[in-house]
Order: C-alpha cells, then sequence, then structure tokens
C-alpha cells in the first residue's frame, strides 16, 4: 500500500531519540508550574505552553503534555490530567484555560482575548484530546486503577459536548469561537469573520463582535446557538472528537463496562459517520467545515482538511486521496511537512504574520503527531516515517518552537513551546 517517499528516509536512531527524551525532560522540568492556588484551596503540578506567553494551565496542550510525560513520569502525568478535571464544572464543561497562578502574570493576561466563566477560568472549550490523553497516562501508569478515578468525570466532559455543543444533534459538535478549534488566526475563517486583511487588529474586532453577541445574551449556550455569530462544524475538532468517543469507549471496556463502552462507540461511528457524509468533497479530495446554522461549506485548504486519515474506518480511497495532498510539493509536501495550510493557497505564510497571527502556514508538532498516527493506521509507514523524521530534525536544528518555516526549518512563535515535545510519542511509537 505504501509508494514509498522520493527522498529515502533515514530512521530515527536512538543515539538521536536519546538526545530528543533528553531535551524533552529538561523543557519540562524549565516548564514545570507547581504551587498552591488559594482560589481553589488546591496544589497544582503542570507543564506550561511556554513561560514567555503561556504560563497557565491550557486544556489541548495539557493533553499533549500529559501523553509526552506518560513517556517520562507517570506520576507527572497524572497530575497534568487530574489539574484539569479538578475545574471540571456541573455541566460537565472544562474551560480551555486554568489560570491557577494568575496573580503572578496579569500584565501576561492584559494581552488575552478570552471569554472568562470565572477570573481563574475561560469560558471556551478546545478540541477534545482528553480521553486521548487519559489512554496514555493510564496505559504507561497505573492502568485501571486510574481509569476507575477518572473515567466518570472523563465520560461527562463528553457528554457536555454532546449536549450543550451538538444542538442540531447531527453528531458533529460546533465550537462558537475562531479560537475554540485550536486554531486561532486560521485562514479558513477569514471570508467567514469577514476579514480581508493580516492586521492583529482586524482580528480582535471580529473577535470582540462574536463575543459581544454572546455578551448581549449572557453566554447562555442555546441563546449563543441562535445569535448565529459564529457556529462552526470544524473538520479537525471533529475527527478528535470522533477519535476520542472510541477511545473512551475502550476504556470502559478496560474497567469491564461494556455498556459505556457500547454507548461511547457508536456516538464515536456516528461522528465518524457524519465527517464522511457532511463534510468530504469528492471533487477536491479533502475535508471542510460547516460553517453557520445554514451549514455553508468553508474552503479554504488547510491541514485540518487531512483530519479524517486518523480515523480507522475512513475509506482507503479517501485515505490515498488525501495522502496525494500530502506528498504534492505544491500543496503541504514541504522540506519540513506539514504546513498547516496548503502552500497554493493565497492566504498561506510559512512565518508569523501581522505580529502575532497564528496557523496561516506554519508547520506545528501537534497536527504532524495526528497525521503521522492516521498515515501508520492506514500503512503509509514510509511517508509516516519521514514526517517524524522531519519534525525530529525541526526541534534538532531550532528547538522546541511553537511552529516552524516549512520551507527551511526555522523556528517560531514561543520558544520551549510545550506540545512540541509530542514528537517524542511519534519516536517512541503509540498505539490506541
Ligand atoms: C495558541 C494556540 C492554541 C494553544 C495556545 C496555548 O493560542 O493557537 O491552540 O492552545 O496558544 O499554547
Amino acid at each position: 500500500m505504501d509508494q514509498g517517499h522520493d527522498a529515502a528516509t533515514q530512521p530515527v536512531d536512538s543515539r538521536r531519540r536519546e538526545g530528543l527524551r533528553a531535551a524533552v525532560r529538561a523543557l519540562y522540568d524549565r516548564n514545570r508550574q507547581t504551587g498552591h492556588a488559594a482560589w481553589a484551596g488546591r496544589d497544582f503540578d503542570f507543564v506550561c505552553p511556554s513561560h514567555v506567553t503561556y504560563p497557565f494551565q491550557w486544556f489541548w496542550d495539557s493533553c499533549f503534555h500529559a501523553i509526552v510525560l506518560s513517556h517520562l513520569d507517570p506520576s507527572r502525568a497524572e497530575s497534568e490530567v487530574l489539574g484539569l478535571l479538578a475545574n471540571q464544572q456541573d455541566d460537565g464543561f472544562i474551560g480551555h484555560v486554568v489560570f491557577w497562578q494568575r496573580e503572578r502574570f496579569e500584565a501576561t493576561v492584559a494581552d488575552y482575548s478570552i471569554a472568562y466563566r470565572t477570573r481563574w477560568l475561560s469560558d471556551e472549550m478546545q478540541p477534545p484530546v482528553l480521553a486521548e490523553a487519559v489512554a496514555a497516562v493510564a496505559r504507561r501508569g497505573r492502568g485501571p486503577e486510574f481509569l476507575a478515578d477518572v473515567l466518570p468525570r472523563v465520560a461527562r466532559f463528553y457528554d457536555w459536548c454532546r449536549d450543550v455543543r451538538d444542538p442540531d444533534d447531527d453528531g458533529l459538535v460546533a465550537v462558537l469561537q475562531p479560537d475554540e478549534t485550536g486554531l486561532d488566526h486560521t485562514p479558513k475563517f477569514d471570508a467567514y469573520l469577514g476579514i480581508d486583511s493580516e492586521d492583529h487588529d482586524a482580528f480582535t474586532a471580529a473577535w470582540e463582535r462574536v463575543a459581544g453577541a454572546y455578551d448581549e445574551v449572557g453566554r447562555q449556550p442555546e441563546a449563543m446557538f441562535a445569535s448565529d455569530a459564529f457556529v462552526v462544524e470544524d473538520v479537525m475538532v471533529n475527527t478528535i472528537y470522533a477519535e476520542n468517543q472510541r477511545v473512551l469507549a475502550d476504556l470502559f471496556d478496560q474497567v469491564g463496562d461494556a455498556a459505556a463502552a457500547a454507548e461511547y462507540r457508536s456516538r464515536g461511528d456516528r461522528t465518524a459517520e457524519a465527517l464522511r457524509t457532511r463534510c468530504w468533497d469528492e471533487g477536491r479530495g479533502l475535508f471542510f467545515d460547516l460553517a453557520g446554522n445554514d451549514e455553508r461549506r468553508l474552503d479554504t485548504n488547510t491541514v485540518t482538511s487531512l483530519f479524517p486519515l486518523l480515523l480507522e474506518d475512513t475509506d482507503p480511497v479517501v485515505v490515498a486521496r488525501l495522502v496525494e495532498h500530502i506528498r504534492d510539493p505544491g500543496q503541504y509536501g514541504a522540506a519540513y511537512p506539514v504546513p498547516s495550510v496548503a502552500m497554493d493557497e493565497p492566504s498561506f505564510r510559512p512565518a508569523t504574520v501581522g505580529g502575532k497571527l497564528v496557523w496561516r502556514g506554519p508547520t506545528w508538532m501537534n497536527t504532524n503527531w495526528y497525521l503521522v498516527r492516521g498515515l501508520r493506521r492506514h500503512g503509509y509507514h514510509e511517508l509516516a516515517d519521514h514526517i517524524t523524521e522531519r519534525s525530529v530534525a525541526l526541534v534538532e536544528q531550532s528547538g522546541f518552537r511553537e511552529y516552524y518555516d516549512p520551507r527551511t526549518g526555522e523556528g517560531n512563535g514561543a520558544p520551549d513551546f510545550g506540545w512540541t515535545a509530542i514528537v517524542l510519542d511519534m519516536v517512541e511509537g503509540t498505539e490506541r
């Protein structure tokens, strides 16, 4: 099935692997945040995305950090997950940022555009990577004992996703603000948001328009949906949602709860099916998001259009078409793959734009992690090895940066960036 890659890739040998492991260990010591939060009456112990710009606990960052920590220190990996669960709300929601040590960083917070539920918690979601994180932590740690402790809370989070974020009950969850995708300034939302410049202020104004409409209705979910200010069924978020409901099902199997396992498996299957039937564009051979309550298809070719490659039941013919895009040197086949926007899109930019606009073209490690796993599941091992080797090379050349120039490998964005270390899981190998 694997047709190989033009450039013969040297596998990552044990010397490079050991070097990477040591560098990740040192990074996770540097980015460790520990202390006592009086507001929560609780100690915290987590890895922050970056000391410079992101000193707090971010949801999907933390899930990736927990997966990395599962290879280094199972007890710290548990703390990372427990820190997220500690602030779960009664409705099952978990905010995308926990400001544990906020008082130390008020100046940093002044720069953020975030909706708050409380002074210490955001009122936004992020891609639901939680079950995958819990699976990794359980697998290399205390197994069923840890699962028995956390699974009811993890399941409540996925119930919140379904009950609150899928009001049309089509199996796809919607995000209500662009940054809920974790892809803050991705060009795929430009037209929908009415943005036609690369000026950071234009984004802030558009985000404030959305948040303002929500403030008017007291941020009540039904009313936020009804206001139709920004409703997107995002392909990446929903691929992660489908996969994680299936992972949750596997975890329930491990603790002997067959009924819960069957329930989440069927929910995951439904999400995967909805992606296939609603988001696949046969003509272009890519998946696209649905925007607005009338569900118009967005049409910018970004890395998220490739994401259903991750799902085990994606048709091999569809997978082959996605792989063509990844190999294409005009689109995603960069020297340092995989760029976050296809290089032939007019909006593609290889580095930071407008001062601090992110996700408009550079290569990010978390999306590589997902794509590599999808490639392996579907038998494209040589291409997976190639992307893995190039990913390790990025860190060796430029350090753990937030993102990289796909043509030169130059590092950009925040330094000492936590989830870039997920490359360790790519070389150590992982399976659900
Ligand atoms: C940026 C990213 C987002 C991430 C956050 C913290 O906002 O777009 O995905 O969670 O930084 O690293």
